[in-house]
């Protein structure tokens, strides 16, 4: 490696930003953002409480998409049936996932008055998920060539090994947190293996990207200026390493080696290189940690379907994917309308907002049966739409399958068995679908 390289920035964020926050709110509930609609599925205490289902399933029955027309957020459609999200996905053009228009979460973009005051502009780092064709196409094309079947076949021995590693490490005859121990660490060394960062220093991107922060406690300003200001710091950390890459005299295969060597990237601005860094290590972190605490929190609720695993490995893949249905690890993505239109009997105007809600299409009794049974035998389990649908489905989601799989393979060749054995926590938040804290115990099957 290089040795001109600058020194890496220090790092201020608080690891009690989280927590800062939610004493803060809990000292004055009076702030909490305000839901006043029946179906206004934006409210987080439903997805911290687990209590969604029923209100997904009664706006199913009543229909493939429904106008929410006030929430803290503004007005919505909610769309909520499996076939109406790949309708939608399917028209990129008419619906619109850029920053320009909106972006691709329920909040709302800065207005230019929140922008001068605060000084905090998410168009500052352009992302190509927030990016409609042609230019999503172009820097899509910079990272998928890492996520390909032998790009992933070149990393498995290495996630096998850190993973076994880490589970022979775990606690015997005691209570731990498996998201702590287990999902965070797993995911972020998978993230340090995909990226050449620096192991050491891996717990910072677990830190810099926990976007599961509370969206009910946290204004959208406050959430806005939190997330930002971490971007910030995160970018300044890559740059130093891009750096140095980029004096490396043999290209490494990491990502951010082969992102600086690929001949897109002389198109791409310094701004865009970072943010789609940034977008990598958020898109691979909270959703790949949440399906690591899924797979342990629906075997443990069926004991069946566990025992299944225990006696079939054969299994294993088909399970991932069921397991990804039933945790559906982000619950929407938005769209915004960029012309009137007509979907399934309704008219959508053009600048509407358009929330796709993975959750409730991945428990659409039109498509699975029994939804809200894991089955890990289920024929169409493949079906889910966790990793979204059309050009922006997820770029690394054979990397997640993978390494849910090794997990779950790894598991198995120990014979371990996971219980829960106290608290569950989990988000509270509309877009983060997972688990704050996983307390369980290890035996042996
Ligand atoms: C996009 C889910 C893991 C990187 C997405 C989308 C979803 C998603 C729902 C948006 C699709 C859409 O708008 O139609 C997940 C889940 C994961 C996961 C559930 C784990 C279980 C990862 C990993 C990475 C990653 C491991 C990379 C390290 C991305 C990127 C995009 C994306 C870059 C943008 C794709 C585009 O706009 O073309 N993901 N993701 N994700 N994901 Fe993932």
């Amino acid at each position: 490696m290089a040795t001109i390289a600058p020194k890496r920035p220090e790092v201020h964020s608080s690891p009690t930003a989280y927590e800062a926050l939610k004493k803060h709110f809990e000292e004055h509930p009076e702030e909490r953002l305000q839901h006043t609609h029946k179906w206004d599925v934006s409210r987080s205490d439903i997805y911290a409480e687990n209590t969604w289902h029923p209100i997904f399933r009664e706006m199913r029955e009543a229909g493939p998409l429904h106008y929410i027309p006030e929430s803290p957020f503004g007005p919505y459609w909610a769309v909520v049936q499996h076939k109406a999200i790949q309708h939608i996905e399917a028209l990129p053009e008419v619906f619109s996932s850029s920053w320009e228009h909106g972006g691709i979460t329920i909040l709302n973009r800065l207005t230019e008055e929140e922008i001068a005051e605060t000084g905090v502009d998410r168009r500052e780092l352009p992302m190509f998920i927030a990016m409609d064709r042609p230019q999503h196409t172009g820097q899509r094309r910079t990272v998928a060539p890492k996520f390909t079947p032998s790009g992933m076949a070149e990393m498995e021995g290495e996630i096998r090994q850190r993973t076994g590693e880490l589970l022979d490490s775990l606690p015997r005859g005691e209570v731990f947190d498996w998201v702590d121990k287990v999902s965070i660490e797993l995911t972020t060394g998978m993230l340090a293996i995909l990226f050449g960062f620096p192991w050491e220093d891996r717990r910072l991107l677990t830190f810099w990207s926990d976007w599961s922060g509370d969206t009910e406690l946290a204004t959208v300003r406050e959430l806005d200026e939190m997330r930002w200001g971490f971007l910030h710091e995160m970018a300044a950390y890559f740059q130093s390493l891009w750096v140095e890459r980029t004096h490396d005299k043999e290209p490494g295969d990491d990502l951010i080696s082969m992102m600086i060597h690929s001949d897109a990237m002389n198109q791409m601005r310094p701004e865009e290189f970072m943010g789609n860094l940034v977008l990598l290590i958020v898109g691979g972190n909270d959703t790949t940690r949440n399906s690591m605490s899924g797979i342990i929190y629906q075997l443990d609720k069926n004991p069946d379907q566990r025992k299944l695993f225990e006696q079939k490995p054969e299994l294993i893949p088909n399970a991932v994917q069921e397991i990804l249905r039933m945790q559906t690890p982000l619950a929407h993505m938005r769209r915004t309308c960029t012309e009137d239109t007509e979907v399934f009997g309704q008219k959508i105007k053009k600048g509407d907002k358009v929330v796709l809600w993975y959750l409730s299409a991945n428990r659409d009794e039109q498509v699975f049966e029994n939804p809200d049974k894991l089955d890990i035998e289920r024929e169409n389990a493949r079906r889910h739409i966790a990793f979204g649908y059309g050009i922006h489905r997820c770029v690394g989601a054979r990397l997640a399958e993978l390494q849910l799989r090794i997990l779950l393979e790894e598991m198995h060749k120990r014979r371990m068995r996971v219980h829960l054995a106290g608290d569950v926590e989990r988000v509270r938040a509309n877009f983060v679908h997972g688990f704050r804290k996983l307390e369980v115990e290890i035996t042996e099957f």
